[in-house]
């Protein structure tokens, strides 16, 4: 009885020892860690700025009248009072930038917003150069 649990012990002290296990070949089989490749985040793109893009700026402040392609066509268009005009006919593509720029800025009494206080000059100039790009799509 005494013997066996002797027996018993040194067999638990074996395995504790690691005695159970193979001998350790020496060979390293864990090969160095590879350098973590963190993926380096890329710079956002430069946001196309709101602020500049007269398409954005049209989009914003006059299509709900003048409709997207300044058709006249926007959402806001029937309630008015007086039509808002079709940006893309001569009537308007024949006026020159200034007076454009100019109508856009102090608005007209037939409906059209004063947009001076609002948008920048520098708004203004690329909302007139969308305008031409309305009028080319005819
Ligand atoms: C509240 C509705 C409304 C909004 C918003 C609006 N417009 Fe107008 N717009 C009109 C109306 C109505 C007219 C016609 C006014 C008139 O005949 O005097 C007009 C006329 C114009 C004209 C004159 C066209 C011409 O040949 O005489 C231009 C240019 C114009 N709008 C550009 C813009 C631009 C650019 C914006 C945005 C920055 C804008 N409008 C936003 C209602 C609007």
């Amino acid at each position: 009885m005494g013997k066996s649990v002797i027996l018993f012990w040194v067999g638990i002290i074996f395995i504790a020892l690691g005695c159970g296990q193979p001998p350790s070949s020496g060979t390293e089989t864990r090969s160095p860690k590879p350098p973590v490749n963190q993926p380096v985040m890329p710079p956002p793109p430069p946001a196309p700025s709101a602020r500049t893009d007269g398409k954005a700026i049209f989009e914003k402040n006059c299509a709900t009248c003048h409709g997207t392609r300044g058709l006249g066509d926007g959402p806001m268009a029937a309630g008015l009072p007086n039509k808002p005009t079709n940006l893309a006919l001569d009537i308007t593509q024949k006026k020159e930038d200034k007076k454009l720029a100019e109508i856009i800025k102090e608005g007209t009494d037939k409906g059209m917003p004063p947009w001076k206080y609002i948008l920048k000059e520098e708004e203004i100039q690329e909302v007139v150069k969308h305008l031409r790009e309305l009028g080319k799509k005819k």
